[in-house]
């Protein structure tokens, strides 16, 4: 008896076990049925997947060549997937079975192809979907390894497909799903190579040699300048967990990317699946390659991406915006809370030394003004603003300045000689101290007859002569 009621529990543990196996695999490897991929356009990315098993995924993409703006008054000629550069946000979970469809719009002049970084087999998709204007190609592929993949067209010359804009995301969640979160936005950056320099109005064309050569006139987020600033930055609200879906298009730079006024509190290196790195400043993301970086907003404010390759940010529109609303916490950032004089060199007057090379010897008024708007460019705007109208509290104005108008053979001795202590101008007190700056008696003159004559002031001459008086009596 005793003997059969322990035989009777082992059966019904072994049967018990073998159920829960099954149901485990059957949770886990089995495919059932069947869904249309959906796909967004930058910064949008899809929603998270709930699905607790893998599913056939039907995607269609569509490859097109279309001129579409690249910066303020700036065009060129973008081959796209999806109609967009960067190409559409792709999601799928890790074990699906994606039908992928590339149909190559009618108007094309090239054909294409897709390469998925995800996808194991020739080509990553490639070698089975070159397509010509007016086709469509079908395969399929098996998501096996969850991560953030770079997708690409591979059509010869393979370069020159990638630089003009063929780039975009597959996103293959793993199958115990990512952490929730706020909100997630979809980044990548890309360079351009155009005929023109940065900022050349009307259609530019691609320019073989610069790419050759890897120096890119735009530096850009999501397909151009500005497509992630002012009304078009990304949003949040204090409190807000973001995730950011960061890939590089390249076709050749590396990025080093950065939200200035922020540190991710996670990154998934290289967007692969374990967050493998906390409290990171900066993280580089390779070209074909991407990475997964998260943070908590604790203030409200503007924080700027970037490259940090820092140039690539201020003069070639690697730039981006993440607005975040909501109440000011001033334990964690006070704002500015007091501003002083800071003279670790006493309160002597410093100098600096002007790099312009001395101007030719001006004979007319005019030309004396136009040298002198060149000194005034390389020594003056930085403070007193390229239009002289100086920053209100820091740096007097020079447009319709009584000091100035009132004395100027006293501004010569201020050119000269530097000033510091309190000055009145136009009725309000500057406490500050402006260097003496070592120009030639011949720049100085240019430089003041200039602002004589500029930003509204309109009278009087200084020659290289009273210079050399101020100087003699100094
Ligand atoms: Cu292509």
């Amino acid at each position: 008896m005793k003997t059969l009621a322990t035989f009777g529990w082992k059966l019904l543990f072994s049967t018990v076990l073998v159920a829960t196996l099954s149901l485990t695999a059957c949770q886990t490897e089995t495919l059932s049925g069947e869904e249309q991929g959906v796909l967004t356009t930058a910064p949008t990315v899809p929603a998270a997947i709930t699905r607790n098993h893998p599913t056939k995924v039907i995607i269609e993409l569509e490859t097109t060549e279309e001129v579409k703006r690249l910066a303020d008054g700036v065009e060129y000629t973008f081959w796209t997937f999806g109609g967009e550069v960067p190409g559409k946000f792709i999601r799928v979970r890790e074990g699906d079975l994606v039908e992928f469809h590339l149909n190559n719009h009618p108007t094309s002049k090239m054909p294409h192809n897709i390469d998925l970084h995800a996808v194991t087999g020739p080509g990553g998709g490639a070698a089975s979907s070159f397509t010509a204007p007016g086709k469509g190609t079908t395969f399929s592929f098996t998501a096996t390894n969850p991560g953030l993949y770079v997708y690409h067209c591979a059509t010869a010359p393979v370069g020159m497909h990638v630089a003009n804009g063929m780039y975009g995301l597959i996103l293959v969640e793993p199958k115990e799903g990512l952490p929730p979160v706020d909100k997630e936005y979809y980044v990548m950056q890309s360079e351009f190579y155009t005929g023109g320099q940065y900022g050349d109005a009307g259609l530019q064309p691609f320019d073989m040699s610069k790419a050759l050569l890897e120096t890119p006139d735009y530096v850009v987020f999501n397909g151009s300048v500005g497509s992630m600033t002012g009304d078009n930055a990304i949003t949040a609200e204090v409190g807000d967990r973001i995730r950011l879906y960061v890939g590089n298009g390249g076709p050749n730079l590396v990025s080093s990317f950065h939200v200035i006024g922020e540190i991710f509190d996670l990154v998934y290196t290289e967007g692969g699946t374990i967050p493998n790195q906390k409290n990171v400043q900066t993280t580089l993301v390779p070209a074909g390659g991407s990475a997964i970086v998260e943070f908590t907003v604790d203030v409200p404010g503007t924080f700027i991406l970037v490259d940090h390759s820092i140039f690539r940010a201020f003069n070639k529109g690697a730039l981006g915006m993440l607005t975040v609303h909501g109440d000011e916490n001033e334990a964690i950032y006070s704002g500015l809370q007091e501003e002083t004089v800071y003279l670790p060199e006493g309160g002597g007057v410093q100098e600096i030394q002007a790099d312009t090379p001395p101007a030719p010897v001006a004979q007319t008024k005019q030309e004396r003004m136009e040298a002198g708007a060149r000194v005034y460019a390389a020594n003056c705007a930085a403070c007193h603003q390229p239009a002289g109208e100086g920053i209100s509290g820091a740096f007097p104005p020079l447009a319709g300045s009584d000091y100035l108008l009132d004395d100027p053979t006293r501004a010569i001795g201020t050119i000269v000689n530097g000033l510091s202590g309190e000055i009145t101008v136009n009725g309000e007190t500057y406490n500050g101290v402006m260097p003496g700056v070592r120009l030639s008696n011949e720049d100085v003159a240019n430089v003041l007859t200039f602002v004589l004559n500029s930003f509204g002031n309109s009278d009087g001459e200084v020659t290289p002569a009273d210079v050399a008086r101020v100087k003699s009596s100094h």
